[in-house]
């Protein structure tokens, strides 16, 4: 029987400026938390390397964002910040990573609307050591389905109920998509909208590379390097990656793109990947079975992505 990895939690409380240490192993939660109840919270999953947790500021906007959208009124940015410390120092102290390579922590932030009757949140951080899954499919890249998610590309502004461009806790329905992904022998899952647009993974944002070579009128060739990803308004999470990777490929002379686009994009790209926070760039091998660009250029591709990637902070 395998060990359950090691879990460090600190609660967000008042009585506590730098968070309250809480045994993992033990129950913290009331079983009438509406995180429970009803999934009805926000979080964050950020990575941290060498204890340096990676595009924090992006991540605490997000979660800000949000508890907007969900009129929650969570703890002030500073106290998240002093509770994240806490946790990742107690992880690395007690559960030192085995080489430097290998000090990668995941850190999610978990706030709820507390429990049935009080109008207190229940706020934690939770600190894990990163998967052997996702490091590995870094390297070997995923294959990929399409799925329908059922909604028309308009509807986050019609319907903002659905809460579509917020990080909620209710991700049964993400999570249902890639079991139904597993059992059709995929790794991952790129959701479409009833309008026939490419929308985002479960826990993803997707991003496809296009390369257009032309004649550049000195008897030689010149090649415009695009990078695209899903527009915004399209009901879709902004991912944090993906906008620290934009900024990044900018500056090295990428030209960026958002969207629409549609699954023949996809198929047509020179690259496909999905992105993440704690995954990174994991490079799609096949789209519902059809080989996404060639393998030397993705693989030159990836490379060079994830050298830009490796300088974000
Ligand atoms: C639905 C969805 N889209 C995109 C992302 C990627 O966001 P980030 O790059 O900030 O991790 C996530 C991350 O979990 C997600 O759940």
């Amino acid at each position: 029987m395998t060990s359950p990895a090691p879990v460090v939690l600190v609660f967000l409380d008042p009585a506590f400026p730098a968070g309250r240490l809480a045994d993992a192993s033990q129950p913290q939660l009331l079983a009438t938390d509406q995180g429970a109840t009803r999934g009805d919270g926000i979080f964050e999953t950020m990575l941290a390397v060498g204890g340096n947790v990676r595009k924090l500021q992006a991540h605490l906007d997000r979660l800000a964002g949000s508890a907007l959208v969900l009129d929650l009124v969570i703890p002030a940015e500073e106290l998240w910040r002093a509770a994240i410390e806490t946790g990742v120092t107690e992880h690395r102290a007690t559960h030192p990573a085995p080489t430097a390579a290998e000090d990668e922590l995941v850190v999610k932030l978990v706030a709820t609307r507390g429990a049935e009757g009080t109008d207190s949140p229940t706020c934690w951080v939770q600190v894990s050591p990163v998967g052997a899954a996702g490091r590995r499919q870094r390297e070997t890249g995923i294959d990929v389905i399409l799925l329908d998610r059922g909604y028309d590309s308009d509807v986050a502004e019609r319907a903002p109920w659905l809460l579509l461009g917020a990080k909620t806790l209710s991700y049964a329905v993400n999570m249902a998509a890639l079991r139904h992904a597993r059992k059709q022998g995929a790794d991952d899952v790129i959701f479409t909208s009833s309008d026939g647009r490419v929308l985002e993974g479960p826990t993803s944002t997707v991003l496809l590379a296009h390369l257009e070579t032309s004649d550049d009128g000195e008897g030689g060739t010149r090649t415009v390097r695009r990078l695209i990803t899903p527009q915004l308004d399209s009901g879709i999470l902004p991912g944090t990656s993906q906008g620290a990777l934009f900024t990044a490929a900018k500056a090295a002379g990428w030209e960026l793109g958002y969207g629409p686009l549609e699954p023949q994009d996809l198929l047509d790209a020179d690259a496909v990947w999905l992105i993440s926070s704690i995954r990174l760039l994991a490079p799609v091998n096949h789209i519902d079975g059809k080989e996404i660009g060639t393998p030397a250029l993705q693989k030159q591709l990836t490379a060079e992505l994830n050298a830009l990637y490796a300088g974000i902070q």
